[in-house]
Order: structure tokens, then sequence, then C-alpha cells
């Protein structure tokens, strides 16, 4: 690695602040992995047995404890090194920026099929939710090619 990588406003921190948001994103990922393998064990329970409402509070807590928290500090961490190494005309990254957006998105569904799922709505056959649980780890895939590859 040349010198000037540290010559950006984060300084000799720029190493740390790089090894802080790769541990956040595994955090962020594992959520995003788990919360909707939550759901597609949780449809299967009836709508107000004991069973339903101990699924609700255990993806009530993954959401506020894991994902909401290490989605924001991922983000802010992300945006620091990107300050720091001037990315944002970088085409790898600009798409990179695309792709995690998706995620964010993606985030947004879960909390919203998360609060239908504690109304009593089953909105999505048990096949769709299966394929709503692959998009994280493809798009996971695609940002990492992007990250190490750089291919543009
Ligand atoms: C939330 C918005 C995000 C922003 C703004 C962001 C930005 C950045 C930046 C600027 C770097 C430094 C690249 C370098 O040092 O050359 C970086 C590193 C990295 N990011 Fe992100 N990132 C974000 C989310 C993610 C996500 C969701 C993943 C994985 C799915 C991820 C995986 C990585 C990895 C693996 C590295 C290390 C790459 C290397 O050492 O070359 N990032 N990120």
């Amino acid at each position: 690695m040349g010198l000037s990588e540290y010559q950006g406003f984060l300084g000799a921190a720029y190493l740390w602040v790089k090894a802080a948001h790769v541990t956040f994103v595994i955090f962020w990922i594992a959520g995003l992995f788990i919360v909707p393998r939550y759901y597609v064990h949780h449809q299967a329970a009836t709508p107000g047995s004991a069973e339903d409402r101990a699924w609700i509070e255990r993806e009530d807590k993954a959401r506020t404890i894991i994902l909401n928290p290490a989605m924001l500090i991922v983000w802010v961490l992300g945006l620091m090194l990107a300050i720091h190494l001037n990315l944002f005309g970088t085409p790898w990254f600009l798409a990179k920026l695309f792709l995690v957006l998706i995620l964010t998105a993606y985030q947004g569904w879960i909390g919203s099929y998360g609060r239908k799922l504690a109304n009593g709505h089953r909105e999505l056959d048990d096949k769709k939710l299966r394929l709503m649980n692959e998009v994280p780890g493809i798009i996971t895939a695609l940002i990492v090619v992007l990250v190490i590859v750089r291919p543009f």
C-alpha cells in the first residue's frame, strides 16, 4: 500500500476504520440472513399462538439489537472511508453504493414484512419467501467482487 492512502482525513486511523467497517458488515449481513429465515419458520406458526408470540419477540430483538445498529455503523464507517479515499467519482464504488442501497431497501422490506407477520398476515407463500431469502446472499457476493476485484 502506498503512503497516499494514509493522507486523507482519517490519517493513520484509516486501516482501523476499514477493519471496523468489515466487522460490522459481517454483523449486518448475518442479520440480513437470519431474520428472513426466522420469517420462514414464523409463518408456519398459528397467529396468536405462543409460538407466534415467541417469533415476534425474537425478530424484534434481532432487528433492534443487530440489524438497525449494524446497518447504521456500516454506512457511517463506509462513507468515512469513501471520503478519505475520495471515491465518489470511481465506477466500482458507485456500483457498490447502488448495491448497498438495495440491501438497505431490503432491510426496509424486512421491517414491513415483520410488522405484517406480527399482525397475523402471511403475505407471501413459503416459496416466494424463500426466494426473498436469496437476495442478500446474491447482493453480498456482487459487492465483494466489486470491492476486491474492482472490475471497473
Ligand atoms: C453502507 C455503505 C458502504 C459504504 C459507503 C462502503 C464503503 C467502503 C469503502 C470506501 C471502503 C474502503 C476501500 C479501500 O480501502 O480501498 C470499503 C471497504 C470494504 N467494504 Fe464497504 N461500504 C459499504 C458497505 C459495505 C457492504 C454492505 C459490504 C459487504 C457486503 C462491504 C464490504 C467491504 C469490504 C470487504 C471492504 C474491504 C475492501 C478492501 O480491503 O479492499 N461494504 N467500503
